[in-house]
């Protein structure tokens, strides 16, 4: 009898992500990820700063095991994901939707049979794609595609080539396509990095608009100080591979800062890299 209210609660509190003792050592020695230990629930919007090589990329692909952690684990709503491989990391992919510095879009193909690309579920290369693709998609998933678009702010560019937008509408495309897959996760590598300051807002606004909507955990690694005190729940810090700071916007001060960044402080508050 009074089990089963527990077993409610547990099920509850399991966190989106959870790693423990996380390490990954790449193949030529380098240490990336340093003994992470770290929870994301549901309702974090987590901004992970850290100086360039500080292994928040590799964090992130950690998560979603583009990278196969070398020691450590993780799991996923609970369930053990450090070493799974085939059908059940394809679900891992499916399940922790990504986005990244580049858009990765197939240039040729329009911005809806991008977004549609989010649904082959990882089974097809989009580059053997022909003029057939919309053909093989059902009207559902197409809904869904359209539906992706709208939340992004760019369903008027349905049926234009991906290659004739700017890049923050690329980006944006890239965020469709990443919902189409429907995640339970979002994370975004380095995404407003190679866009002007216009864009980037747009672009983090789209994500802080998809957490709230979709009530989706989101984690974006970001270079900018500004942008993850405004748009951070959490932020969390990286040097050298290891974990130095989890904390609330408030309270990332100076102190904090030097903290992550140590001597390339200035890497925190640098110019905005505006390349657009
Ligand atoms: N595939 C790889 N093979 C070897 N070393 C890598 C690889 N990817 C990243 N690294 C190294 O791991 C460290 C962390 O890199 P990364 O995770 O990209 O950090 P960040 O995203 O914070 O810049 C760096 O020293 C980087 O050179
Ligand atoms: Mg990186």
């Amino acid at each position: 009898m009074e089990g089963k209210p527990i077993a409610i609660n547990r099920h509850k509190e399991v966190p989106a992500i959870q790693t423990a003792g996380l390490n990954k050592i790449y193949p030529n020695g380098t240490h990336a990820v340093k003994d992470i230990t770290l929870n994301v629930n549901r309702t974090d919007f987590v901004v992970i700063i850290g100086s360039s090589g500080a292994g928040k990329s590799s964090l992130l692909r950690c998560m979603n095991r583009l990278v196969r952690p070398t020691s450590g684990a993780m799991s996923l709503f609970g369930d053990d994901i450090t070493q799974v491989t085939g059908g059940r990391l394809r679900q891992v992919r499916r399940k922790v939707g990504m986005i990244f510095q580049q858009f990765h879009l197939v240039r040729r193909l329009t911005v809806l049979e991008n977004v549609l690309v989010g649904r082959l579920r990882f089974n097809r290369s989009p580059l053997r794609l022909s003029m057939s693709l919309m053909r093989s998609f059902t009207k559902a998933e197409k809904v869904v595609a359209f539906e992706s678009l709208k939340q992004v702010g760019i369903a008027d560019l349905a049926f234009q080539r991906a290659d004739t937008l700017s890049g923050g509408q690329q980006q944006r495309v890239a965020i469709a396509r990443a919902l189409a897959q429907e995640p339970q996760v979002f994370l975004a590598d380095e995404p407003i990095a190679s866009l002007d300051p216009h864009s980037a807002e747009t672009v983090m606004q789209t994500l802080q608009d998809i957490h709230e909507t979709r009530g989706i955990p989101v984690l974006v690694n970001l270079h900018h100080i500004d942008f993850a005190r405004r748009y951070g729940k959490r932020i969390v810090g990286m040097r050298k591979g290891a974990l130095v700071l989890d904390t609330i916007p408030p309270n990332l001060d100076d102190d904090a800062i030097a903290d992550v960044y140590g001597a390339r402080i200035e890497e925190a508050y640098g110019k905005f890299d505006a390349c657009a």
